[in-house]
C-alpha cells in the first residue's frame, strides 16, 4: 500500500502534467479551446493553469493573467511557453482554486479550462470565482462532464474511479454548467459538444456572468 501510494505520488508529479499537456495540449485542441477565451479581457485568473496551454491564445485584451496551479511540473513546464509569449504578464498566485488570495470583486473574469472536473472542493472553488469577479465579471470555461445519454453515464460511473486514479482526481460526472448556475452565476453562452469518446469527451463550454452588485 505505501509503495503503490509512493508511486502514485511519483506519478501525479512528475508523469501528468506531460499527459495532460499531450491529451488536451498542442494544436489540435486549439480550436476546441478558442471559442470559451473570447471576450476575455483586463486582468484574469485562470485557474488550474497547468503547463499553460491558454498561452498564446488569449485575446489581446487581456492584460495580466493571475495563475493558479498547484503541480510544481506543470508551473515548470509552462516556463516555455511563457518565455515564447511575453504578453500578457502571467503571475502565480496561488496552489488552490478554493483559496483565491484576492481582493473581493478585484478581477475582471476567470477562465478554467477542464480544471473544474478536477478541483476537489470545487463547490468552494466557484463560490471564490463569484466573491473575486468584479459585478459583471466573466467566468469562461470549457469542461468536460456528465453525458446527457444515460447510457453513457452508467459507464462514466463504472469508469469514473479507475479516471480519478489515473487523472488526478478527475471526475468524469461533474456537470460544470448546473454547478456554475448553482454558484451564483448567470449562463450567457453555453454549448455543447462532443469531440471523441463520450465517456471522456462530453464538453460544455461557454460564459457565465456574475449579477451581483
Ligand atoms: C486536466 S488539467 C487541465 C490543465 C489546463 N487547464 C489545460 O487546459 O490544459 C487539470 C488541472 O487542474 C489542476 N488542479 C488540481 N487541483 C486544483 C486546485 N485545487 N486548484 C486549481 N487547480 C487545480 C491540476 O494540477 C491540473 O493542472
Amino acid at each position: 500500500m505505501h509503495r503503490s501510494l509512493q508511486q502514485m505520488g511519483f506519478y501525479e508529479e512528475r508523469v501528468l502534467p506531460r499527459v495532460v499537456e499531450l491529451t488536451c495540449g498542442g494544436k489540435r485542441m486549439e480550436r476546441v479551446r478558442l471559442p470559451a477565451l473570447v471576450g476575455l479581457s483586463g486582468t484574469i485568473v485562470e485557474l488550474g493553469f497547468g503547463s499553460g496551454s491558454n498561452v498564446g491564445l488569449y485575446p489581446p485584451e487581456v492584460e495580466r493573467v493571475l495563475a493558479v496551479e498547484p503541480s510544481t511540473l506543470a508551473r515548470e513546464r509552462s516556463g516555455a511557453r511563457t518565455a515564447a509569449h511575453p504578453m500578457p504578464p502571467i503571475e502565480f498566485i496561488g496552489l488552490d482554486g478554493a483559496k483565491l488570495p484576492l481582493a473581493d470583486g478585484s478581477v475582471d473574469a476567470v477562465l478554467s479550462t477542464w480544471t473544474l472536473c478536477t478541483i476537489p472542493d470545487v463547490k468552494g472553488a466557484l463560490a471564490e470565482v463569484r466573491r473575486v469577479l468584479r459585478p459583471g465579471g466573466s467566468l469562461h470555461f470549457l469542461e468536460h462532464g456528465i453525458s446527457p445519454e444515460p447510457k453513457v453515464v452508467r459507464w462514466q460511473r463504472r469508469v469514473e474511479p479507475v479516471q480519478m486514479r489515473i487523472g488526478g482526481g478527475c471526475h468524469l460526472t461533474r456537470d460544470a454548467p448546473a454547478m456554475i448556475e448553482a454558484a451564483g452565476l448567470r449562463m450567457d453562452r453555453l454549448t455543447r459538444f462532443t469531440i471523441g469518446p463520450r465517456v471522456f469527451a462530453t464538453m460544455s463550454s461557454g460564459v457565465a456572468i456574475n449579477d451581483d452588485a
